[in-house]
């Protein structure tokens, strides 16, 4: 079916952000985040973890790199913290934070990995949240621009793929319906949307800028794209698998894609005064900077299933497993619509995620079928309890989860998706925002706990060995 094989440009890579690597969260200059400020309020994260030193990625870029490098990756995504460059969000530019990034562009290049960068992975100054209420604010928009602006100028020359937001469906929801990441707000439905109306203004703003300023680069938004499959063909149940994809993906890739959004979303939440008017001037931009985009990113990890809500159903405020203990994920809804209920035919993870590869294919098919746009698979992976011995990690639960993954990759390269490249979320084990330490992702296993303090020394596990001879075979050996 379709083509042979892999295009021998295919970018092999891995994926991580600077909150959950790096650390050194008061160097050089940096200004606080508002996770800085979040993670340590009590009872936030995973035994009050924080990314205040994180994995050392900060001090020990040039060891990860060289893994990187000895691993054959191709691209390596990163995300820069906006509180290094312009630690007060806005104003004066902090030449240590950029000379970081450029050190860690240039060990990259010298080793022939594309560098990906995202601009923004949810580590917002916290300077601009105490002055204008960060996205909840227009204001946003242009100290957005401006930093993205900062970074284009510095390495529009040396960095080909950009990423504007990290999944936006994610920490909007977590910090304005579920009160999970910061700001911490609960239930705010109507804020909620007029956050990412700036955000959405914001990348469009970004997107033609960067047409403008970075000539032969290409840039795209990442997002957590968790397909959905009606619960049976119930009538009721094939409506609410509609209204989910309006509600929890095209309301994202609409914009981005087509700049507007989905049609009866939008009326539902006009007819509630939830959303309010677009101006024909935002319309505009919206619809200038979709025709200019290069790619989507997809980050996958699961998939849901939607059946219809009752009006007095679940809530769309659902808690999350955050401890590994099996079970204790709750499901969400939006009452009237839709909920997600689990697939009965697919096994989980510890975090109750479920575990699907042909959801990728599925969503990788979707959005070549509605968007005709090439794809990133900007994150996937698994998140699980891992254990070192004898400094040896034999993690095959997790090269079976990838191997499966990058089968439905390959088919739906195969057959006709413009599938650019495909990126392990993560690269090292890391700091999982509201899972700690013990939810690791890595290919490399980091010597650190939930406690700080520990050796920090990095072990290369099975999968590690197991990606590199992918990479060499270009996907031929799996
Ligand atoms: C994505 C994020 O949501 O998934 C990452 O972009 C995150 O930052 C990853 O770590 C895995 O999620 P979690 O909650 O298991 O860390």
């Amino acid at each position: 079916m379709g083509k042979e094989g892999m295009s021998k440009n295919f970018l092999w890579g891995c994926a991580s952000a600077a909150y959950q690597i790096e650390g050194a969260f008061q160097e050089d200059g940096k200004g606080l985040s508002v996770w800085d400020n979040f993670a340590r309020q009590a009872g936030k994260t995973f035994k009050g973890t924080s990314g205040d030193v994180a994995v050392d990625h900060y001090h020990r870029y040039k060891e990860d790199i060289a893994l990187m490098a000895e691993m054959g990756l191709k691209a390596y995504r990163f995300s820069i913290a906006w509180t290094r460059i312009l630690p007060q969000g806005s104003g004066k530019i902090n030449e240590a934070g950029l000379l970081f990034y450029e050190h860690i562009i240039d060990c990259c290049c010298q080793h022939g990995i594309e560098p990906m960068v995202t601009l923004y992975h949810w580590d917002l100054p916290q300077a601009l949240q105490n002055e204008y209420g960060g996205w909840e604010s227009p204001r946003i928009v242009d100290d957005f621009v401006h930093y993205a602006e900062i970074l284009f100028e510095r390495f529009g020359g040396k960095v080909k793929y950009w990423i504007t937001v990290n999944e936006q469906n994610i920490f909007t929801k977590f910090g304005w319906l579920t009160g999970m990441h910061p700001p911490g707000k609960f239930a705010e439905e109507k804020l909620f949307y007029q956050v990412n109306h700036h955000i959405n203004l914001a990348h469009a703003k970004t997107v033609i800028l960067f047409k403008q300023m970075v000539k032969n680069g290409k840039i795209g938004a990442s997002f957590a794209y968790t397909p959905g499959y009606a619960f049976d063909c119930g009538p009721d149940n094939v409506s609410a698998r509609q209204e989910y994809d309006e509600f929890e993906n095209y309301w994202w890739l609409d914009v981005y894609a087509y700049g507007g959004y989905p049609k009866a979303a939008f009326q539902y939440l006009q007819s509630r005064k939830l959303i309010g008017k677009i101006t024909e001037k935002e319309e505009k931009l919206l619809k200038a900077a979709a025709g200019k985009l290069d790619f989507i990113g997809i980050n996958y990890y699961r998939s849901a299933v939607c059946e219809y809500n009752p009006p007095d159903g679940v809530m769309p405020y659902g808690k999350l497993n955050t401890t590994g203990k099996r079970g204790s994920e709750e499901i969400y809804g939006v009452p009237g619509l839709y909920k997600t209920p689990p697939n009965p035919y697919l096994k989980t993870t510890d975090w109750d995620w479920a575990i699907d590869a042909n959801g990728l294919r599925y969503a990788c098919r979707e959005i070549t079928s509605r968007y005709r746009l090439p794809i990133v698979i900007s994150e996937n992976g698994l998140g699980a309890f891992d254990k070192l011995e004898h400094g040896e990690v034999h993690d095959a639960y997790r090269i079976d989860y990838l191997r499966m993954h990058i089968e439905a990759v390959m088919k739906a390269y195969a057959e006709g998706c413009d599938i650019i490249g495909y990126c392990i979320w993560s690269f090292t084990d890391l700091l999982s925002w509201l899972n700690g330490y013990q939810k690791r992702y890595g290919l490399v296993y980091v010597d650190r706990e939930e406690a700080e303090g520990a050796s920090m020394v990095r072990y290369k596990k099975d999968s590690f060995y197991w990606y590199q001879k992918v990479i060499a075979s270009n996907g031929e050996v799996l």
